[in-house]
C-alpha cells in the first residue's frame, strides 16, 4: 500500500490504447504519431500514459519541459522525445547526453548553444514557425533562413523537424486555421528553396488530426484526444471515433451525520440545513485539486446524485445525502455519468485543466485490461 487515504485517480490505460488505436486506424499508415506527454500527460502520469501509447504505435514523445523529458529517459524510455517549448541554451548538453530533440526558433539562441555546448555528440533540432499562434517561433521568412543558416553552419546541429500549432483547428469556423496552414505551407516550401528538407513536418494537434483537416504532412501531434476528451465542445458531435475517458476520480465517505434543521456546515456557516438532513463527509479538498468553485456541484454515491453543500475545505468537503450511507462508500468524483466536460462546464474552463489541476497529492492508480497494474504516490515515493 503506497498510499494512507480514501482520494484516488484511477487511470485506464486500455481507453488511452485505444484513443490511439483509433487515430492510428483513422490517419494514412504513413502518418506518424507524437504522443503529448507534457504536464504529466495531462494529469495523467507521463511515463505511464508514454508507454501505452508507444505499445499503441505512437512513435514519437512530446512534452513542454525539459525536465518533463528527462522524467522519461530517466524511466527508461527511449522513443524519440522533442521539447515543445523553449530551453535555456546553456542546457543543450543535457538535451545531447540524454538525445532530447529541441525546439528552436532564435537565432541568437543558437549562436549561444554553439558557443556554449562543449560536447561533440549531434543535437536534434525541430524549427518552429509562428503562423498565427503568437507565442513561439520565426515569423517571417528572414528569421527562417537566419536559423537554418546557423543551424547549416554547425555540424553538431541535426535540423530534423520543422513544425507550426494552431490556434483554432477546434472552432467551427475554419478560416483562420485556413490561413496558418497557408503560412505553415508557404514556411516549408521556404525550406525547400533552401535546399533543406526537415524529416519530420507536423503541425496538426488532436482536433486537426481528429477532423483530418488540411495537410497532416507527416506526423500528427496527438494530446487530448489521447486522454478520451473532445478538443472542443463544438467537436463532440463530429468525433470520427468514439473517445474514451481514461481519468476518474474517486474518494470515500469518512463521516456520516444527521444534523437538525437550522444547523451550518462548512466555513462561512453558509450551508443551513432546511430539515433534518444526512451529512456525509469526503477527504478531499483543494489542496488536492477540487477548487471551492465546485461547491454546490454533484457527485455520484450508489449511482445517485447528490450536492456538495457548504464551502469546499483545504482538505474535506461535505455532501447532502439522500439517506445514510456507510462509512467507506466509495463516491464518484469524476467518472462514469460524471465526465470531466461537466467538471469543466461548471468551472468555466476546458477539459484540458481538470485533470491537470487535481494535483499529486492524489494518488494516482493504473488500470490495464481491467485490473490494477500499478499504484502511485508522488508525495510519498517509495
Ligand atoms: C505545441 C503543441 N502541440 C500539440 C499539443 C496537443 O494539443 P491537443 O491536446 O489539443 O491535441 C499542444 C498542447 O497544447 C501543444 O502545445
Amino acid at each position: 500500500m503506497l498510499y494512507y487515504r480514501d482520494s484516488w485517480a484511477e487511470i485506464n490505460l486500455d481507453a488511452i490504447y485505444q484513443n490511439v488505436n483509433h487515430i492510428k486506424q483513422h490517419l494514412p499508415s504513413q502518418t506518424l504519431v507524437m504522443a503529448i506527454v507534457k504536464a504529466n500527460g495531462y494529469g495523467h502520469g507521463a511515463v505511464e500514459v508514454a508507454e501505452t501509447a508507444l505499445e499503441a504505435g505512437a512513435t514519437w514523445l512530446g512534452v513542454a519541459l525539459l525536465d518533463e523529458a528527462l522524467v522519461l529517459r530517466k524511466q527508461g524510455i527511449k522513443a524519440p522525445i522533442l521539447v515543445l517549448g523553449w530551453t535555456r541554451p546553456e542546457d543543450i548538453h543535457i538535451a545531447s547526453d540524454y538525445s532530447i530533440s529541441l525546439t528552436v526558433f532564435q537565432n541568437e539562441w543558437l549562436l549561444e548553444a554553439r558557443r556554449l555546448y562543449q560536447g561533440e555528440n549531434p543535437v536534434f533540432l525541430h524549427i518552429k514557425c509562428d503562423t498565427g499562434m503568437g507565442r513561439i517561433g520565426v515569423r517571417t521568412k528572414e528569421e527562417l533562413a537566419d536559423v537554418v543558416k546557423i543551424i547549416q553552419e554547425e555540424p553538431r546541429f541535426i535540423l530534423e523537424g520543422a513544425f507550426t500549432h494552431f490556434a483554432t483547428a477546434d472552432e467551427p469556423d475554419p478560416a483562420f486555421f485556413h490561413e496558418q496552414e497557408r503560412s505553415f505551407k508557404d514556411f516549408v516550401d521556404y525550406f525547400n528553396e533552401l535546399g533543406v528538407q526537415p524529416n519530420v513536418i507536423h503541425a496538426a494537434n488532436s482536433a486537426a488530426a481528429l477532423k483530418k483537416e488540411g495537410n497532416l504532412y507527416n506526423m500528427v501531434r496527438y494530446g487530448i484526444a489521447m486522454y478520451g476528451l473532445s478538443p472542443s465542445p463544438a467537436m463532440k458531435e463530429q468525433l470520427p471515433f468514439k473517445l474514451e475517458e481514461s481519468f476518474s476520480l474517486y474518494s470515500k465517505l469518512v463521516h456520516v451525520k444527521r444534523i437538525a434543521e437550522g444547523e451550518t456546515v462548512g466555513y462561512g456557516a453558509t450551508y443551513k440545513a432546511k430539515k433534518e438532513t444526512w451529512i456525509g463527509t469526503l477527504p478531499i479538498g483543494y489542496a488536492d485539486g477540487w477548487l471551492r468553485r465546485l461547491s454546490g456541484s454533484d457527485v455520484l454515491i450508489d449511482g445517485k446524485r447528490v450536492p456538495i453543500i457548504g464551502r469546499i475545505c483545504m482538505d474535506q468537503l461535505m455532501l447532502e445525502l439522500d439517506r445514510p450511507y456507510p462509512i467507506g462508500t466509495t463516491v464518484t468524483l469524476i467518472g462514469k455519468d460524471i465526465p470531466i466536460d461537466e467538471i469543466a462546464d461548471r468551472l468555466e474552463t476546458i477539459n484540458y485543466e481538470v485533470p491537470c489541476m487535481i494535483n499529486e497529492r492524489i494518488p494516482r492508480i493504473y488500470l490495464k485490461n481491467g485490473k490494477k497494474v500499478k499504484e502511485k504516490n508522488p508525495i510519498l515515493p517509495e
